[in-house]
């Protein structure tokens, strides 16, 4: 069994993550793009952050619609993956959020749940005052995180997926301020074991963290289509800052 210290630094850079969630809806995704750009009016110039971006895919649609934009994510893997889409208006680096951000940008998206990661609440603020610091002064920040009232409210506490012929068996539970989702499954002859830990962070204590940081919110989303949040039945929790 392999076991994990930083659940988000061994769990993101496997194969299986990305086969796990293979099927994760890439039109939503591209269709929030659009949407989001053009509710913030975006300069055709600007020069976009996408932390962590993964293997890139917002980075890459982000680009072809003409913005500059530089992916950073922790996983060596994803990026070497995302490397192969560079151009002279997108780049991809190896890039820790918990550290000090040097460029300065016009707009920093956060997105797919990519936040609430660490044990202590000092970590996940010191993370936006970082993507504060690295705004231009009219920049803005995107936070995409997942509505935790209705992950609770709907909450599937067990599952077994079979994608590409693994068997993922799945645990989800609410513990000690975090959604844990276990994930055990055999694949090329081991037995391997994950766990995912995001913060139960909800519209109150994300406000909170905001405040803490410096950053004023200056509009909050509940979905894609960027309709009004909704604490019960928005399936985001999307909050543009400054
Ligand atoms: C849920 S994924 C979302 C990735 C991407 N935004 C997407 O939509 O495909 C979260 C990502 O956060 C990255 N990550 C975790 N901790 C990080 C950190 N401290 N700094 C930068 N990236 C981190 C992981 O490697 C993983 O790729």
């Amino acid at each position: 069994m392999e076991t994990t210290e930083n659940w988000f630094t061994s769990w993101f850079n496997t194969p299986y993550y990305h086969i796990l969630y293979k099927h994760r809806n890439d039109e939503d995704a591209q269709f929030f793009m659009r949407n989001i750009t053009s509710y913030l009016a975006l300069a055709p110039t600007s020069h976009i952050a996408d932390v962590p971006c993964g293997k890139g895919r917002h980075s890459v649609y982000l680009n072809s619609l003409g913005y500059t934009v530089s992916g950073g994510d922790l996983s060596p893997n994803s990026i070497a993956h995302a490397k192969q889409f560079e151009n002279d208006h997108l780049h991809f680096e190896v890039w820790d959020m918990r550290k000090t951000i040097e460029h300065r940008y016009d707009a920093i998206f956060n997105l797919f749940t990519s936040f609430g990661y660490f044990e202590d609440d000092t970590d996940d603020i010191r993370v936006l005052e970082n993507f504060k610091n690295g705004l231009k002064s009219n920049g803005v920040l995107v936070v995409d995180f997942l509505n935790v009232v209705k992950v609770k409210n709907e909450l599937v506490s067990s599952e077994v997926k079979e994608i590409d012929g693994i068997q993922f068996r799945i645990t989800r539970s609410i513990k000690e301020g975090f959604i844990v989702k276990t994930i055990a499954f055999e694949a090329e002859g081991k037995q391997h074991a994950y766990e995912e830990r995001v913060k139960f962070l909800d519209l109150e204590k994300m406000k909170f963290y905001f405040e803490q940081a410096g950053l004023t919110i200056t509009k909050i989303f509940g979905n894609y289509a960027l309709d009004s949040f909704d604490p019960t039945t928005s399936d985001r929790l999307i909050i543009v800052a400054e």
